[in-house]
């Protein structure tokens, strides 16, 4: 019996309510085959608000050393002050997302054929973007001047390297390689044209390594209007981080809901634990009411086995997912409901 030593993150809202299911499922799938070692950490908004801290060194060290991280989500009521400037998403999700090397941010959709789409004609829907982690504008490389004067100026500087950004399109490329062979990048180099030159040069390099794998380039605003008109046509979507995290929600509106968009942060490399984690955030409107849909967590179990080397556990919650979309009716089931469900089918 192998060991998984596990770090969770409930966080707030609705992450604890979807992390107890995602935990029933995960147990149910590897019961017999794998040990689960976890270790539950309280980080997140409440955290920060009880103690004045949002992650120390220490507690940063800690999950180091495990073997991957679950993380819900993080973050709380919007509109409170004690929490403005994005304390939490900053100092918390986007800290470990760059201290652990999460340079990879993959972010699949898939359509089942039982879930109602948004869109009329979706056809095939299977695609996954391939989402920058560590660069581009969330780097925090910015700064205000002449504040609160009507000659302000507020600067956000996307931060591209040629090392990260190879790293990554490498990655991605490997990626399509392994599904259907076509990788779209999607940038804006009609305008952004410093970073979007570095990335298309890049991408143009790998290409030459890889004949395997047909390219080719949408401008972001375009690319949002393929994703609703023809999503079928996507297979591996390599982008930077701020057009993936909004390319990613409306992947998720797509794909049936925000409630099934399954993520994982991942440094490929193994130099440190990769995070696993649903799109989606803490969802206050509806926190602590048994009603978030507990799947999107659920499948992120599924990419953490994928990533652990465990196919077999993986395609358990993933054919426990299918069916229990396939069996779900309109009649509105609660966040425990659900996992327990998916729970029973995924036992070995
Ligand atoms: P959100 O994803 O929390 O909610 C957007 C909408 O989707 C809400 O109407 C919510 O009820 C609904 N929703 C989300 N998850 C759902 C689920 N599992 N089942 C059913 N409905 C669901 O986004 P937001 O409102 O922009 O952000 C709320 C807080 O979460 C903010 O503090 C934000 O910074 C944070 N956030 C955290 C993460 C993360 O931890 N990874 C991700 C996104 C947002
Ligand atoms: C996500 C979230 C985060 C992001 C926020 C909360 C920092 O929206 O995981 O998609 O922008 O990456
Ligand atoms: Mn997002």
């Amino acid at each position: 019996e192998r060991t998984v030593s596990l770090a969770v993150v409930p966080g707030d809202g609705i992450g604890p309510e979807v992390i107890a299911e995602a935990l029933k499922v995960l147990r149910a799938a590897t019961a017999g085959a794998v040990r689960l070692d976890t270790t539950t950490y309280p980080f997140g908004a409440g955290h920060y608000l009880g103690t004045g801290e949002v992650l120390t060194d220490a507690d940063l060290a800690s999950l180091s050393r495990h073997d991957a991280i679950l993380l819900g989500a993080v973050g709380g009521d919007p509109r409170d002050p004690r929490l403005a400037g994005g304390i939490i998403e900053r100092g918390l999700l986007l800290r470990l997302r760059f201290a652990l090397d999460h340079y990879v941010n993959l972010r699949p959709t898939r359509l089942f054929p039982s879930v109602p789409s948004p869109l009329k004609a979706p056809g095939d829907v299977d695609f996954v973007v391939v989402r920058e982690g560590t660069e581009g504008p969330y780097v925090g490389n910015g700064g205000t001047l002449r504040r609160g004067t009507p000659q302000e100026i507020a600067n956000e500087v996307s931060v591209n390297t040629a090392f990260g950004v190879e790293r990554v399109v490498r990655f991605a490329f490997r990626t399509a390689a392994s599904r259907r062979g076509r990788l779209t990048l999607v940038h804006k180099t009609n305008v952004l044209t410093h970073a979007g030159g570095l990335w298309q040069r890049i991408v143009d390099e790998v290409a030459a390594e890889h004949p395997d794998v047909s390219v080719d380039y949408l401008h972001v605003d375009a690319a949002t209007i393929f994703l609703v008109t023809d999503p079928a046509r996507f297979d591996t979507i390599v982008t930077d981080n701020l057009f993936g995290d909004i390319l990613t929600d409306l992947a998720a509106a797509i794909g049936g809901g925000i409630g099934l968009a399954a993520s994982g942060n991942i440094n490929p490399d193994g130099a440190f634990p990769s995070m696993f984690e649903p799109v989606h955030g803490s969802a206050p409107d509806i926190a602590g009411r048994n009603l978030a849909d507990p799947t999107a967590a659920i499948l992120s179990t599924a990419l953490l086995l994928d990533f652990l080397g465990l196919p077999e556990e993986r395609d358990r919650v993933n054919a426990a997912v299918a069916a229990d979309l396939e069996s779900r009716g309109s009649a509105a089931r609660s966040t425990t409901e659900v996992g327990d469900a998916i729970a029973e089918l995924a036992h070995r």
